[in-house]
C-alpha cells in the first residue's frame, strides 16, 4: 500500500444556493452547512446517501471545485481550492479524481476509448513515452478487471456500460489519485456487474490506499463498502457515523425510515430511497423548523419551531434531531 497518499479534502460549513428567475429572485438552497472530510493518513470510504434531489451531486461538484460554495470553504491539503495557485491547482486536479454515473457521456463517440486513457497521461506529463503510457494503461485496465487486448482499440458504443464505467475508473487510476469521488458509479450498471465494480472500489482503498467518496441512493451498497455513512436530507446532513452504527442503530428518524424501507435483504436488488412520500407517517407538523418534520412519525410541535443543529452525540457520530432515537 502506498503510505504517501495523505491528501485530505474538506468541506467546512459549505452551502450552495442556486438562483433563478428574474434577477435571481428565486433561491434554492441545494446544500447547507455541509462539513465533511475525506482522505488523510488512513484511507477510507465515505458513503453519501440520500434520495433524489437531496444534494449529493451538488456536494460532489463542490468537492471537485466544479462549483464554488455560496458560503463556507472547501480545502485540499489545507488550501482553499478557490484560492489555489496554478501549481496547487494542478496537484489538486491530479490527486482528486471523479467517476460519474453515466460513463457514456464522458466519452467522445468518435474516438476509440484509448483516447480517453492517453489524454490524461499527456496532459499531466506522466508517461515517459508512448510505450510507457501503454504499459501504464494496461496495468490500470487490469486493476479494474478488464483485458487490455479486448478493450483498447474499441469505440465507446462497442463496450458495455459496465466496461465503460471500469475504463473511467482506470482513467482515474492513471493519475495515481489520493481521492476518488464517485457519484452513483453503479446506478447505470446491471446487478451482476454492480458488485464487481464495488469490489474494485474497495480494493482501491485496501491495496492502493485511495480514499473514496461513494455517492449513492442505495443504502445497501453503502453499507457494503463504506467505513462512514453520511445521510443527506433536503440539502442537510441529518446523520453521520460509522457504517455499522448508522445502519444497525440509526439515530435520525429519516435514516430509520430509509432502513425500514429496504424491501429485500438481497444486496443485488437496488432499493429506492424515494419510497417515503412527503406527509407519510407525519403528524401534520409543518416543516418550518426541522425539514423532516412533515414526514416524521415522531414529530411534535417542538420540531416546527427551529431547525436542530447537527450535534455530536458520540465521537464521530452526528445527528440533527432534537430527540434522537435511542440507538441500539
Ligand atoms: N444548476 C441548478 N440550478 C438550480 N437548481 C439546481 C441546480 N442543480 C441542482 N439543483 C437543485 O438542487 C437540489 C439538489 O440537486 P442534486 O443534483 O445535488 O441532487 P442529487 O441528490 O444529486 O439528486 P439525484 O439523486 O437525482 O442525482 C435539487 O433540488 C435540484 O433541483
Ligand atoms: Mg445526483
Amino acid at each position: 500500500m502506498s503510505a504517501s497518499k495523505t491528501g485530505r479534502l474538506e468541506a467546512r460549513d459549505a452551502s450552495v444556493v442556486f438562483r433563478s428567475g428574474f434577477g435571481g429572485r428565486i433561491a434554492k438552497t441545494a446544500l447547507r452547512d455541509a462539513t465533511l472530510g475525506i482522505g488523510g493518513e488512513k484511507p477510507s470510504i465515505v458513503a453519501v446517501v440520500g434520495e433524489s434531489g437531496s444534494g449529493k451531486t451538488t456536494l460532489t461538484h463542490l468537492l471537485l471545485g466544479f462549483r464554488s460554495p455560496t458560503s463556507g470553504t472547501v480545502t485540499y491539503r489545507g488550501v482553499d481550492i478557490a484560492k489555489m495557485t496554478g501549481g496547487e491547482r494542478r496537484v489538486f486536479r491530479r490527486e482528486v479524481q471523479a467517476v460519474f454515473q453515466d460513463p457514456f457521456e464522458v466519452f467522445n463517440p468518435f474516438y476509440r476509448v484509448d483516447h480517453a486513457l492517453f489524454t490524461p497521461l499527456s496532459v499531466f506529463g506522466i508517461a515517459r513515452d508512448r510505450n510507457d503510457a501503454r504499459a501504464k494503461i494496461e496495468t490500470a485496465l487490469e486493476t479494474v478487471g478488464l483485458r487490455p487486448g479486448e478493450t483498447l482499440g474499441k469505440y465507446p458504443h462497442q463496450l458495455s456500460g459496465g466496461q465503460r464505467q471500469r475504463i473511467m475508473i482506470a482513467r482515474a487510476l492513471l493519475l495515481d489519485p489520493h481521492i476518488i469521488l464517485a457519484d452513483e458509479p453503479v446506478s447505470m450498471v446491471d446487478a451482476s456487474l454492480r458488485s464487481t465494480i464495488l469490489q474494485t472500489l474497495l480494493r482501491l482503498k485496501e491495496e492502493a490506499g485511495i480514499s473514496l467518496v461513494y455517492v449513492t441512493h442505495d443504502l445497501t451498497t453503502a453499507y457494503q463498502v463504506a467505513d462512514t455513512i453520511v445521510v443527506l436530507f433536503a440539502g442537510v446532513i441529518v446523520e453521520s457515523g460509522g457504517a455499522e452504527e448508522v445502519i444497525n442503530a440509526p439515530r435520525h428518524p429519516y435514516t430509520r425510515a430509509l432502513i425500514d424501507a429496504i424491501p429485500s435483504p438481497d444486496p443485488d436488488v437496488p432499493w429506492n430511497l424515494d419510497a417515503i412520500e412527503p406527509g407519510e407517517g407525519g403528524n401534520g407538523i409543518p416543516g418550518t423548523g426541522c425539514p423532516f418534520a412533515p414526514r416524521c412519525p415522531f414529530a411534535t410541535m417542538d420540531c416546527a419551531r427551529a431547525e436542530p443543529a447537527l450535534a455530536e452525540i458520540a465521537p464521530g457520530r452526528h445527528v440533527r434531531c432534537i430527540r434522537p432515537l435511542g440507538g441500539a
